[in-house]
């Protein structure tokens, strides 16, 4: 593997050579090999696996032809949904002897596996639905930007589906035309972090039990080291908050929304990212976190912007100097400009302050998308995704930079995108490469 050190070098080369401009973008030349896009879903059941693949099988040019899972329970529930889909439970197995049967892949996995079965399934020419956060590890970014360099033609959606929402939407037009000036702050909040478990310790893991017998725990951990088992702490959903397989709180819910102003202020890799939060200890992610960034300036932002993001117990921020009328809801964003602050909730319009400033303002007009068609849409040669993973890539690596200050709380980690290197502790470092178990 080449060297993290010409990172974004290695980028540049790889796609002139292959005579594209960006990372994941459609160029229109691909054309799927039967009139409907063949799915396989992998990681079936869960919170979102039988959403994910009801949304995409909705299109009706998209049809489900394969199922995977570690677990047979989640395997046969969803087989009865789609009796005619092959179904295995290593996704290696689905690549080496079904790759003729799809084009695409869903994977709705936990967080640690998204860079192993996407990087297989891009080195199989698979176009990719991928939940979100991206990855796990930083330097699994690195990773996909050369699976995606070496083939461009792959259309890529990350599962951000609310990037597609109207309020959300005009959340982004009002910014990009302007009408706060530059944004100087922006502070992004959630108060209601998702299930699954904060640890701190092995001891609160209880004691070690036998996998139950429709779990596949060595197939589950994938890359990850091997351990034992442990009844109700990570098989379904309760990973989350562990430090070797989620990305707690910042990386689950960060990722929508954090997406608003990540997209609307055209934000590049932070200069820095310093947490508060309590020590580390090695096994879970902090219950609550407070996370501030410095990023570089951009057309929308003053010279530098300031970000800040709360969440547990730390949210909503609760020392803000907040105009009149303006209480901030469990989960939301605020965007301080020269002129104006906008307030987006989570899931609803924008508000302006000072209102009496905005009382004329007339929402702007945003077009319906559905997201999940998108993606289908793109993968038969029309249009483009929204979330690609060109787009889902930097946004991950600021989220993952504030997952790994939370190792070094009150320290402010000095960020050197390039060379994906934190400069200033060097011990930091340690968390930003992958590590892989080699008997996997
Ligand atoms: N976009 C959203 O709104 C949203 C909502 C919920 C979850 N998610 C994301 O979706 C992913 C899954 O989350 P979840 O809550 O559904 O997890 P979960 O643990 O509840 O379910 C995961 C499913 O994947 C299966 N699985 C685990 N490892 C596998 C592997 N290696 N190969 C095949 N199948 C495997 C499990 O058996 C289970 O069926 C996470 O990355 C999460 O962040 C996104």
């Amino acid at each position: 593997m080449t060297s993290t050190s010409n990172r974004r070098q290695f980028l540049q080369t790889s796609a002139a050579g292959l005579g594209v401009a960006t990372l994941g973008a459609n160029p229109g030349f691909w054309s799927a090999p039967s009139a409907k896009l063949r799915v396989l879903s992998i990681g079936v059941i869960g919170t979102i696996g039988a959403a994910d693949r009801r949304q995409i099988s909705s299109h009706p040019d998209a049809e489900i032809v394969g199922l995977c899972d570690v677990d047979s329970n989640a395997l046969a529930k969803a087989k009865e949904q789609v009796p005619e889909a092959f179904t295995c439970k290593d996704y290696r197995e689905a690549f080496a002897a079904h790759s003729d049967k799809f084009d695409a892949v869903i994977v709705s996995t936990p967080d640690h596996s998204h860079a192993p079965i996407m990087l297989t399934a891009m080195q199989h020419s698979k176009h990719v639905y991928g939940q979100k956060p991206l990855v796990q590890q930083l330097e699994e970014l690195v990773m996909m930007e050369r699976a995606l360099a070496a083939r461009p033609q792959l259309v890529t959606q990350l599962g951000n589906q609310r990037m597609v929402y109207p309020g959300r939407r005009a959340a982004v037009e009002i910014l990009r035309r302007g009408l706060l000036g530059k944004a100087i702050e922006a502070h992004c909040w959630t108060g209601s972090p998702n299930p699954g478990r904060y640890f701190n310790y092995e001891s609160q893991l209880g004691d070690p039990s036998s996998p139950p017998k429709h779990l596949d725990w060595n197939l589950w951990l994938g890359t990850a080291s091997m351990r034992p088992y442990h009844a109700s702490v990570y098989h379904p959903g309760n990973w989350r908050k562990l430090i070797d397989f989620g990305t707690g709180t910042l990386g689950d819910m960060g990722v929508h929304i954090f997406d608003t102003p990540y997209d609307a202020l055209a934000l590049t890799a932070p200069n820095w990212a310093e947490t508060t939060c309590r020590p580390p200890t090695g096994v879970g992610h902090p219950e609550r976190n407070i996370v501030q960034y410095e990023f570089p300036g951009t057309d929308f932002t003053t010279d530098t912007l300031i970000w800040t993001w709360y969440d547990g117990a730390d949210a909503p921020p609760k020392d803000l100097d907040l105009p009149a009328g303006l209480n901030l809801p469990g989960q939301g964003s605020l965007f301080i400009g020269e002129e104006g602050t906008l307030l987006l909730p989570h899931v609803g319009e924008a508000r302006l302050f000072p209102e009496e400033r905005f009382k004329d303002y007339q929402r702007p007009e945003v077009p319906n998308n559905n997201h999940y068609h998108q993606w289908v849409n793109a993968c038969l040669g029309e249009g483009k995704t929204s979330a690609d993973f060109s787009y889902a890539g930097p946004l991950t690596e600021a989220l993952l930079l504030g997952v790994v200050a939370n190792r070094f709380p009150g320290q402010r980690l000095e960020w050197d995108a390039e060379n994906l290197k934190v400069t200033n502790v060097p011990e930091a470092n340690s968390l930003i490469t992958h590590n892989y178990r080699e008997d996997f």
